[in-house]
């Protein structure tokens, strides 16, 4: 399998925020021995060091008052945690995607600024006063609402992962992206605001024989997906806010519907219209749904809840290890389209051997969930995988059961475990172990 190097995904050296005086600081050595650091003891000798024995410019010099910022920017020592895409993915960059710099992140939010767009026609830039949703088809009433009506029913707050159907896509057939942003950064996760769609279709009055909602989109692809009505009164969302501001533009601003665990091209975006039905409208046009083609010519319909899955963020390509040996903080992201996470476990050895990793923060039904491994590395080589276990039971497959299963012609619903090969001198790359 060949190799390809996306540009632009190469960590520039300053992007890490330490400051790099710090870290090499005039051969001043670790303090003897692992367990010392581990208890949070000083890592450096202060004599000497400038970033100690001077006195900083920051600390000097009165900085910028309240009003210069009045929306907040990362320090410019993070200008390397950014939306990347991979050029060669897509002809031009209005039907692409970009990816979320999840090697950089933490914890299960994603920051608004760096959710991945995935766009079939571009950005739509709406004016939300001239926004309306329409209600229409198999209903009582047909309405309009303008975004002032959507705000006046009672909304909720709730935390959840948007997957789209095609990430790891591109390692279907072997290890081909260097880093987790590109094989895996097609998620992200953020605390949605919004009206349950069900208040909605139930103002309008469900007629009898509705089985279907056709969901639609204001942008150019005016892109339109079916979502069967038991999904559209369960669980999912017409939402207006995430992470508590108004959706980003890039996120499909002002409304966008939410569908909790499933797919993210179902997630429509700049959302104008849903018309409620009797039957699928993808059966009319083929166009208007993802499906997987198998190795025997058929393919899979109606693959929309998105499988657990997991991946170590860190260390990983974008991110090596810099220290050495020592005290190393293994870091990853799980989730499933199912509920929650029960279990990840990491196997340092290519999945000979597992260790249950320790899940920290939240863990919310359909939502990312932070793992992390605490190792005292010996600097030898190691064949990081993680492998997350849903609270429906499902584990996550190796590769080689998942090509058994499927075969090589799909793109969407990879779900399989990554492995990351980090070399003694702490590089890191994508692999493969059979
Ligand atoms: N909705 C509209 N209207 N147009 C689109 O191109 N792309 C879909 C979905 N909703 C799309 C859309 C796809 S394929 C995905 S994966 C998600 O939006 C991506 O959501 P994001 O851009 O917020 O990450
Ligand atoms: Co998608």
């Amino acid at each position: 399998m060949s190799k390809s190097e996306p540009e632009g995904n190469r960590r520039p050296a300053d992007a890490t925020g330490l400051s790099r005086r710090g870290l090499l600081g005039g051969g001043l050595a670790f303090a003897a021995g692992a367990a010392t650091l581990a208890a949070g003891a000083a890592a450096r000798a202060a004599d000497g060091d400038p970033a100690i024995v001077e006195v900083q410019d920051w600390n000097r010099y009165l900085g910028d008052g309240v009003d210069a910022r009045p929306y907040g920017m990362p320090s410019e020592y993070e200008a390397g945690v950014v939306r990347r895409n991979v050029p060669w993915l897509t002809a031009d960059a209005t039907s692409s995607v970009n990816f979320t710099p999840i090697q950089d992140l933490d914890g299960i939010i994603t920051p608004n600024g760096l959710c991945f767009e995935r766009h079939h026609a571009g950005i739509a830039e709406i004016d939300p006063a001239q926004h309306r949703l329409m209600v229409n088809g198999l209903v009582d009433t047909p309405l309009v609402f303008t975004m002032e009506d959507l705000a006046r029913f009672p909304r909720e707050n709730r935390v959840y992962f948007l997957e789209c159907a095609a990430n790891t896509g591109m390692e279907w057939r072997g290890a081909q992206l260097n880093g987790c942003q590109f094989t895996h950064g097609m998620v992200h996760c953020v605390m949605y605001t919004g009206v349950p769609l069900r208040t909605v279709l139930q103002e309008a009055g469900l007629r009898d024989g509705a089985a279907w909602l056709l969901a639609e989109g204001a942008d150019a692809s005016a892109m339109t997906r079916s979502i069967p009505l038991e999904k559209a009164l369960d669980d999912c969302l017409l939402a207006f806010k995430m992470n508590g501001e108004a959706l980003r533009p890039e996120q499909g601003y002002p409304l966008r519907l939410v569908v909790p665990g499933w797919e993210g091209n179902m997630w429509v975006k700049w959302l104008r219209r849903l018309e409620v039905g009797d039957q699928p409208w993808h059966q009319r046009e083929e166009t208007s749904k993802y499906t997987d083609l198998l190795a025997d010519g058929r393919a899979r319909r109606f693959t929309w809840v998105m499988d657990v899955k997991s991946v170590i963020t860190a260390p990983s390509p974008q991110v090596p290890v810099r220290h050495g040996r020592g005290p190393l903080v293994i870091s990853g992201l799980a989730w499933s389209g199912n509920g929650r996470i029960r279990q990840v476990d990491v196997s340092l050895d290519g999945g000979r051997n597992w260790r249950t990793a320790r899940i920290d923060g939240a863990s919310l039904p359909k939502a990312l969930h932070r793992f992390y491994l605490d190792i005292d590395w010996d600097g030898s080589e190691m064949l990081l995988q993680s492998r997350a276990v849903d609270e429906a039971g499902f584990v996550q497959p190796t590769k080689a059961a998942l090509r058994a299963a499927r075969g090589e012609n799909s793109i969407y619903h990879n779900n399989g475990i990554q492995t990351w090969l980090v070399r003694s001198e702490g590089s890191v790359e994508n692999v493969e172990v059979s």
